[in-house]
């Protein structure tokens, strides 16, 4: 057992980092720290989680500046002096302590078309091809932490930009819709023209914070992207975009 320095957001938006000193043993996790400040120090202190083994998405915050799960990072990846600032998810209102308002990611979801397959095709009569089947399955990973969101530089730093951009974790979606084998609808241009695709600038940080280590940027919005341009300087559909507007 030793002591260790915590500095925790305490308040909403306008709120202030407070100091404890807590107890820490070994083989702990930052949340287990935050619930021990709960059950001896400030009972009304405000975190969400849930399944505290990394598959609920609940217990996004940032750690040391970091987005992370605090149910996945291990007290023994800090410095034994090093103080643990543990502050809520940037992107998102705070609601109080180290919980947010993330109903932004909710809305974005809700706007996507949902999956539209061929209404000829019966049940069972569509055969996956493996490799379809798997890039579904590494996109399926997602446990909606909103961790990818939370970093991306396009709605972190620009709030007025959310309502034009869906963030990482949806226009992955929209990708995973657009390379369905068997999904009819075209995502290009609503990806492109209403879930912001031309924002992402590819800098991959979305990538690099996914707990389940999901290759967003190369797997998905690559992907996308190359999609999107292709319809876009296709000189057919340019053409049919002329004639269209006469
Ligand atoms: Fe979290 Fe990864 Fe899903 Fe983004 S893609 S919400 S970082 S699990
Ligand atoms: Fe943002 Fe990821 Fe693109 S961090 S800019 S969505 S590669
Ligand atoms: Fe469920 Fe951390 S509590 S992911």
């Amino acid at each position: 057992m030793s002591k260790r320095t915590f500095r925790v957001w305490r308040g909403a938006d306008e709120g202030t980092l407070t100091e404890y000193e807590v107890e820490v043993n070994e083989g702990e996790v930052v949340l287990d720290i935050l619930h021990r400040l709960q059950a001896t120090q400030t009972p009304d202190l405000a975190v969400r989680w849930n399944c505290k083994a990394g598959k609920c998405g609940s217990c996004s915050v940032e750690i040391n500046g970091r987005p992370r799960l605090s149910c996945m990072t291990r007290m023994s990846v800090f410095e034994d002096d090093e103080v643990v600032t543990v502050t809520p998810m940037r992107t998102f209102p705070v609601i109080r302590d180290l919980v947010c308002d993330v109903s932004y990611n909710y809305q974005k979801a809700r706007e996507i078309p949902s999956f539209t397959p061929d209404p000829a095709t019966s049940p069972g009569d569509f055969r996956m091809q493996q490799v379809d089947v798997e890039r579904s399955q590494e996109f399926r990973k997602c446990i909606e932490c909103f961790l990818c969101n939370n970093v991306c530089h396009v709605i972190r730093d620009h709030e007025e930009n959310k309502e034009h951009f869906s963030g990482p974790r949806f226009l992955m979606r929209v990708a995973e819709l657009e390379m369905h084998p068997e999904d009819t609808a075209d995502r290009r241009r609503i990806a492109d023209e209403e879930f912001g695709m031309g924002y992402c600038n590819i800098t991959k940080c979305c990538t690099e914070v996914c707990p389940e280590n999901i290759h967003i940027t190369d797997n998905a919005l690559i992907p996308l992207k190359e999609r999107v341009a292709d319809r876009k300087y296709d000189p057919l559909v340019w053409l049919g975009s002329k004639i269209g507007r006469r």
